[in-house]
């Protein structure tokens, strides 16, 4: 059993994936082949984007967003400690100060309550959240949220402070590409929403890759200048700094085969992991990460918590003897990583992520997972 099984899907398309494959070497524009324009044609009708931009890598999505809205130096950039470091990450690398914001700890999305504090405590710091020292006072700039393990955040309320306090809204949409909230696809919220094609990814290529949304049509001009080196009109024409951030034309046709059965597989994922809620729903010692009724999540990650931290390793390694391979996403919230030391954040600044990161884990989760293997696992936890 694998926690995330990509063979069975590659079996079932290898057809169209040769054949897309054999066209790129055909035509051999391995840079901004027609495959790009393709893809970006429809995966933004899919979102319900005017424009779709590709990119490098999800974490390059991110990066190019912010650049595009003008983050750096004296901006606070609002975000979860529960996340992959590359959410916070690309705050930090253009200088921007990334301001953590605790979750809920029910669905593990940022609490828009948390949020309107911290937007409320910047000019007098007055929270924990403001514990390290600041150079110069910040200026609130953007909000990047987290569509975590596939479900999206909880918008509605996101975007009504955004707009109150005048910040913009980056989707981190990273895990939730074809996941719904109130009928409109994740990568559709903010001024940008961001996605990865990293392989484990719900529609993932065969190495790295990315592309942002939106329906701004300046931002997305400045987006396509970014992703290749600032370029103007043309190749010589240098306008912006920017990066070399373009999605290979391979990955884009891996992507484009992979797409003709993403329907199909969004309504798999579903049903294996109505299958697990019905299986692990009356286990007393495990709880399972809530999706409000107006969300579709497309459980990127089927993630469970144990009730007491201190059964977490035993229940893996009870696992794990049987052949079940599990995951902790993720073990160390963002604030208690060396990497953001500099921010002052302790231990006790962000209770819900904290207890959360030391109870959660994940099971195999696919869109090919099987019923009898779904039912040795939930009978194994039953036991445990
Ligand atoms: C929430 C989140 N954001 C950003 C990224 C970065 O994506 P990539 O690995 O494609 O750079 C990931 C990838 O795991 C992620 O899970």
């Amino acid at each position: 059993m694998e926690l995330i099984d990509l063979r069975v899907q590659q079996e079932k398309i290898r057809n169209t994936l040769d054949r897309n494959i054999n066209r790129v070497l055909d035509h051999g524009h391995y840079i901004m082949g027609p495959e790009i324009n393709e893809l970006e044609e429809k995966l933004g009708d899919f979102v319900g984007s005017a424009h779709a931009i590709s990119c490098a890598s999800g974490a390059d999505a991110l990066l190019l967003s912010l650049m595009a809205l003008g983050v750096g130096p004296g901006h606070a950039v609002f975000t979860t400690p529960f996340t992959f470091v590359a959410t916070a990450e690309v705050i930090s690398l253009l200088g921007a100060t990334p301001i953590f914001v605790d979750i809920d700890p029910k669905t593990f999305s940022m609490d828009p309550r948390e949020l309107e504090k911290a937007i409320i405590a910047l000019p007098s710091r007055n929270s924990c959240m403001y514990r390290y020292r600041f150079k110069a006072p910040l200026i609130p700039k953007c909000v990047i949220t987290v569509d975590l393990f596939g479900l999206p955040a909880d918008y509605e309320s996101v975007e009504a402070i955004a707009k109150r306090y005048s910040v913009s809204v980056v989707e981190d949409g990273a895990q939730a590409f074809g996941a719904q909230y109130r009928g409109k696809r994740a990568c559709s919220f903010g001024q940008i929403g961001c996605t990865s094609f990293f392989p484990a990814k719900p529609l993932g290529c065969y190495g790295d890759g990315g592309m942002c949304f939106t329906d701004e049509e300046a931002l997305a001009s400045i987006l396509r200048c970014l992703r290749v080196h600032g370029q103007g009109r043309h190749k010589y024409e240098n306008i912006r700094i920017g990066i070399n951030s373009r999605l290979d034309t391979l990955q884009a046709a891996i992507l484009l085969a992979k797409f003709e059965i993403f329907s199909e597989e969004i309504e798999l994922r579903e049903k294996a992991a109505r299958r697990y809620g019905e299986l692990l729903g009356d286990n007393p010692t495990i709880e399972v990460q809530t999706v409000p009724p107006h969300c579709r999540s497309i459980w990127a990650q089927y993630c469970i918590l144990v009730k007491e931290a201190k059964n977490r390793l035993r229940v893996l390694e009870t696992l794990g003897a049987e052949g079940i391979p599990t995951a902790i996403y993720y073990p160390k919230p963002l604030h208690l990583q060396q990497a953001f030391a500099p921010l002052g954040y302790k231990p006790g600044d962000f209770p819900v992520s904290e207890d959360i990161s030391s109870r959660i884990f994940s099971l195999p989760m696919h869109p090919y997972l099987r019923p009898q293997d779904q039912e040795r696992i939930a009978q194994l936890l039953s036991r445990i």
